[in-house]
């Protein structure tokens, strides 16, 4: 079973040792209650360093809605299991007075990027993301730290948080693991119910439609009315955004030449779901 350690300066002692031993250095931050997509990340890892680091937090300072931060699932055991598939070399899992003891008063926000979309619906979220992972970085020494595209605009504040403060660390952004049915694998779609899982695809399908049709000329804004009327039309709850828009700054493009990325917040069974792709 993979080592779980608790303590800065014990994973410190280990990482100090594997650097003096010119050991590449790997992180993989995540809020455990570890899926495909997660592990999809520590495998790359895996290929990549000598040695890899999977961190499980869940960050209070990233739920602005203390009753998800209370949902949020809590399975270690079962994800140091996974892990040491893997293999990883160790678990960071600390508590949270190891990563905010008593007189902790630092706040990193990253401007721009942060602002839109999820930056817009939930004040706060990439305030508490960019703190965290900064200390994540601190703490790890990590020659490279991996992201899912999956959580696409969240890739890009980290990405503008290491140019802007040069942290010395190389950002890899990897592909979104799907189910079978196209879904993005989240720790939230344990909380579906049945029928909500079984109807939880047509956000994919919705906004891949859509961006076959912008790209075969149909109007940006048509494709993403369309495809929100088809996501209510599947019984989903709500839907927060589907747009159209740069991929590197996130900012509103009607520029096809650019890189551009459709990304999506909608509601089913009262859970948040979020999905993004290129268009
Ligand atoms: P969490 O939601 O646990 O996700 C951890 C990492 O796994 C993130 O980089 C996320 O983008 C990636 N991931 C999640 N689902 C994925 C999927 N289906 N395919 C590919 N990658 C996927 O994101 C966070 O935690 C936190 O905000 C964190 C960065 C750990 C800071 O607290």
């Amino acid at each position: 079973m993979t080592e779980i350690v608790q303590t800065v300066a014990d994973l410190r002692q280990k990482v100090r040792a594997w650097r003096a031993a010119g050991d590449l250095v790997g992180v993989v931050p995540t809020m455990g209650a570890l899926h495909d997509g997660h592990l999809s990340l520590a495998r790359r890892a895996r290929a990549e360093c000598e040695r890899v680091i999977t961190t499980i937090f869940v960050n209070p300072k990233q739920f602005n809605n203390p009753d998800d931060l209370k949902k949020y699932p809590r399975t270690l055991e079962a994800d140091a299991a996974l892990l040491s598939a893997v293999p990883v070399d160790v678990v960071f899992a600390p508590p949270v007075e190891e990563v905010y003891p008593e007189g902790f008063t630092t706040n990193v926000s990253v401007g721009g990027v942060s602002e839109p979309l999820e930056g817009r619906m939930r004040p706060g979220h990439f305030d508490g993301v960019a703190t965290v992972v900064t200390k994540l970085f601190g703490m790890t020494e990590a020659h490279r730290g991996y992201f899912g595209q999956k959580d696409w605009q969240q890739l890009q504040v980290v990405q503008q948080l290491v140019r802007d403060l040069n942290l010395p660390v190389v950002i890899v952004g990897c592909e979104t693991v799907r189910e079978a049915d196209g879904l993005a694998m989240s720790s939230r779609n344990v909380r579906l119910t049945p029928e909500g899982r079984a109807r939880a695809h047509v956000l994919y399908d919705a906004i891949t439609t859509a961006a076959t049709d912008i790209r075969a000329g149909q109007s940006d804004r048509m494709a993403l009315r369309e495809a929100a009327e088809a996501v209510r039309a599947a019984g989903f709850d709500r839907v927060e955004y589907i747009e159209l828009r740069d991929a590197g700054t996130l900012m509103p493009s009607d520029d096809p030449r650019r890189p551009r990325r459709m990304l999506a917040a909608v509601w089913l069974d009262g859970v948040r779901l979020i999905d993004n792709i290129p268009v």
